[in-house]
C-alpha cells in the first residue's frame, strides 16, 4: 500500500513539475521575446534582439527575465537560412575538337547553403551553350583518272599519259595531302613506222633505206624461213637451212645491202650505184615486205595485192 502511494506522490510532483516547467517557458518565452522586439540583446546563443535601444528601466527587466529564462533552459531556435547560388564555374572544355560542339557550367547552392528549413535556390544548376573549335580538316581524295593523252609518236613505241586532281574532295582546313601519284603514263604504238623492219616485215619509207644491211635477215615467225642478205652479196631465201631461192648475185660488188626504195621497187646496187638485181617494183609504191609462214616472201601494195614475191610457198 505504502509502495503505492510512494509511486503516486512521485508521478505528481513529477507532473507539478514538468506543468510548472511548461508555464514558466511560456510566461517567460512570450515577456522575453517582447523584449528582444524591443531592441533586448540577449547573450542565449541566436536570441538576437531588434535594432532598436530599450531605455534603462525596461533593459533592468528585460535582463531579469533573461536570467529566469535561462534558469527554465530556454533557448532561441536559429534562423532559416535561404539557400543562394554562388557564381558559375568556368565554361568547360568543348565537347568537340572541331565542329559543333557543347560545353557547360555549373553553380553551387552554397552561397549560403539552405539551413534550419531555409528554401534551396531556384533554377538549374547546370547550363550549356554550343560551341565550334573550327572547322574539321578533310583529307583530300583524288578524282577519277582522265583520258589517256595522245601517244607521243605517231608510230612506233610512244608514251601516253593521264592524270587526276585532288579535289574529291580538296584536302581543306588542315586535313592531308592525296597520296600516291597525280598521273601514270604506258608505252603506246601506234604500228610499225614508215621506213622500218621489224620482226618479219618492212615498211616502205618517204625515202630509200637498207631494209636488209649485209649479214641480215628477216625470219618467218614459225621460225622455218629466212631470207638472209648474205656477206657474199648473195640475197638468199632458206627454209630450214635448204636454199630455195636465190638472187644469184654471188661475188658481185652489191654495196649495203637490200635498198627498199620510196619508189616501190626492191634493188642490189654495185658500189657505182648500178642496180644488180630488183623486183621490178618501181612505180607500184608497194609498201610492205613479209617474210610469210608458208615460205613465201612477198612485196604487197597499199590496197593488199602481191607486187612480187618469190613464189616459194610450201617449197622446202
Ligand atoms: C577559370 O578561368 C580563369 C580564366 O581563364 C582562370 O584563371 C581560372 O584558373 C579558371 N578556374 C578554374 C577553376 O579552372
Ligand atoms: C574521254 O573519253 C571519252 C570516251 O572516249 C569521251 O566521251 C570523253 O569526251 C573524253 N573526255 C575528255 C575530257 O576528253
Amino acid at each position: 500500500m505504502s509502495k503505492i502511494i510512494a509511486v503516486c506522490i512521485l508521478a505528481c510532483l513529477l507532473a507539478i513539475i514538468s506543468v510548472a516547467d511548461a508555464k514558466c517557458k511560456t510566461y517567460l518565452k512570450n515577456r522575453f521575446e517582447k523584449c528582444l522586439a524591443k531592441g533586448f540583446q540577449s547573450s542565449i546563443e541566436n536570441c538576437n534582439g531588434a535594432d532598436a535601444v530599450l531605455k534603462k528601466r525596461q533593459l533592468k527587466t528585460c535582463g531579469r527575465i533573461e536570467t529566469k529564462v535561462k534558469q527554465c533552459g530556454y533557448t532561441c531556435s536559429p534562423p532559416q537560412v535561404d539557400g543562394g547560388w554562388s557564381d558559375f564555374g568556368n565554361w568547360s572544355e568543348c565537347s568537340a575538337k572541331c565542329g559543333e560542339g557543347v560545353q557547360t557550367r555549373s553553380r553551387s547552392c552554397n552561397n549560403p547553403s539552405p539551413a534550419h528549413g531555409g528554401a534551396e535556390c531556384e533554377g538549374e544548376k547546370t547550363e550549356s551553350r554550343s560551341c565550334n573549335n573550327g572547322a574539321c580538316p578533310v583529307d583530300g581524295g583524288w578524282s577519277d583518272f582522265g583520258n589517256w593523252s595522245e601517244c607521243s609518236a605517231k608510230c612506233g613505241e610512244g608514251v601516253q599519259t593521264r592524270s587526276r586532281s585532288c579535289n574529291n574532295p580538296a584536302p581543306a582546313h588542315g586535313g592531308a595531302e592525296c597520296e600516291g601519284e597525280k598521273t601514270e603514263s604506258r608505252s603506246c604504238n601506234q604500228g610499225q613506222c614508215p621506213g622500218t623492219c621489224k620482226g618479219h616485215v618492212c615498211l616502205r619509207g618517204e625515202a630509200n633505206y637498207i631494209a636488209l644491211p649485209l649479214g641480215s635477215r628477216l625470219n618467218s615467225p614459225n621460225g622455218d624461213y629466212s631470207l638472209v642478205m648474205q656477206a657474199d652479196r648473195n640475197l638468199v631465201l632458206y627454209c630450214k637451212g635448204n636454199a630455195v631461192w636465190a638472187s644469184k648475185t654471188t661475188g658481185t660488188a652489191v654495196s649495203d645491202g637490200l635498198t627498199y626504195q620510196a619508189d616501190g621497187n626492191l634493188v642490189l646496187y654495185d658500189p657505182e650505184g648500178n642496180a644488180l638485181w630488183d623486183t621490178e617494183t618501181g612505180g607500184t609504191r608497194a609498201s610492205t615486205m613479209v617474210m610469210q609462214n608458208d615460205g613465201n616472201f612477198v612485196l604487197y601494195t597499199d590496197d593488199g595485192k602481191a607486187a612480187w614475191s618469190t613464189g616459194t610457198n610450201g617449197q622446202c
